[in-house]
């Protein structure tokens, strides 16, 4: 039996219209899915209202892709916490390596959208990883290191943290279930020097990365893979049921 209880989150990044969203969900909703795992969809913002409405009375989570580190304000293209809350959503990503290849985020700002969002009470799972040159380079724990060391400043209790390497997001390349566990290993590690050892033990800390069915038992049977961050296999309802109770599985100790 594992002690924290699994979290399988889908971001469809910039997928699913409205209508495509509902139906999605819909189809999420007909499936009997385990209980004893959380499971979240992080839709595109403009998907969320009618998301919200669907998932009004059901166990699945309402999360967004990002969050601005303020309330209000001239921001440009910005969302903030308050307006998220407003509308139904209680998790939000932050520092995913898209937002950090493409649009030049940074740890800081990653930690500051993070507390914000967690100021209005919204639960925040905070992406770290190394690209492919940096795992070459033996630079991946320095790398994680550095991400890692900006969520002193977070509540423990409204944070998980999402292992992503770079070189396996969207690629169809997986981490190995050895090379998974070892950076969550590490990355625990850097929760117990930046918390303490209890708190590290209840964050729960996701592997994403082309996680899918044939491989999601293998990862999060690993000791401190508590769940994933999944992309492409969230725009599919069967897929991302399938993940849901391969965690349940394992949470189960099957
Ligand atoms: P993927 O994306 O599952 O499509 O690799 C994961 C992510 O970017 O969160």
């Amino acid at each position: 039996m594992k002690q924290r209880r699994p979290l399988i989150a889908g971001n469809w990044k910039m997928n699913n219209n409205v209508d495509q969203a509902s139906s999605l969900i819909e189809g999420l909703l007909n499936e009997d899915l385990p209980q004893s795992v959380d499971a979240v969809v992080c839709p595109p913002y403009l998907s969320i209202p009618a998301s919200a409405m669907l998932l009004s009375s059901s166990t699945i989570g309402l999360g967004a892709q990002n969050v601005h580190w303020e309330s209000s304000g001239a921001f440009t293209a910005e969302v903030s916490a308050p307006m998220l809350k407003e509308a139904g959503v209680e998790w939000v990503i932050v520092g995913h390596s898209e937002r950090r290849t493409f649009f030049g985020e940074s740890d800081s700002t990653a930690s500051q959208r993070a507390l914000r969002a967690q100021e209005e009470g919204l639960n925040v799972i905070v992406c770290i990883g190394e690209t492919l040159d940096e795992r070459e380079s033996a630079e991946t724990f320095a790398i994680l290191e550095r991400q890692i060391s900006v969520v002193g400043i977070l509540d423990p209790h409204l944070l998980s943290l999402a292992y992503e390497p770079v070189w396996a997001i969207g690629t169809g390349k997986t981490a190995s279930t050895d090379q998974a566990q070892e950076a969550h290993s590490f990355v625990r590690k850097q929760l117990t020097k930046i918390f303490d050892s209890t708190t590290s033990q209840q964050i729960r800390i996701l592997y994403g990365g082309s996680l899918k069915p044939a491989n999601a038992h293998a990862l999060i049977g690993q000791e401190d893979v508590d769940g994933g961050l999944i992309g492409g296999a969230s725009l599919d309802v069967a897929s991302f049921s399938a993940i849901i109770r391969a965690a349940a599985d394992c949470a189960a100790g099957d």
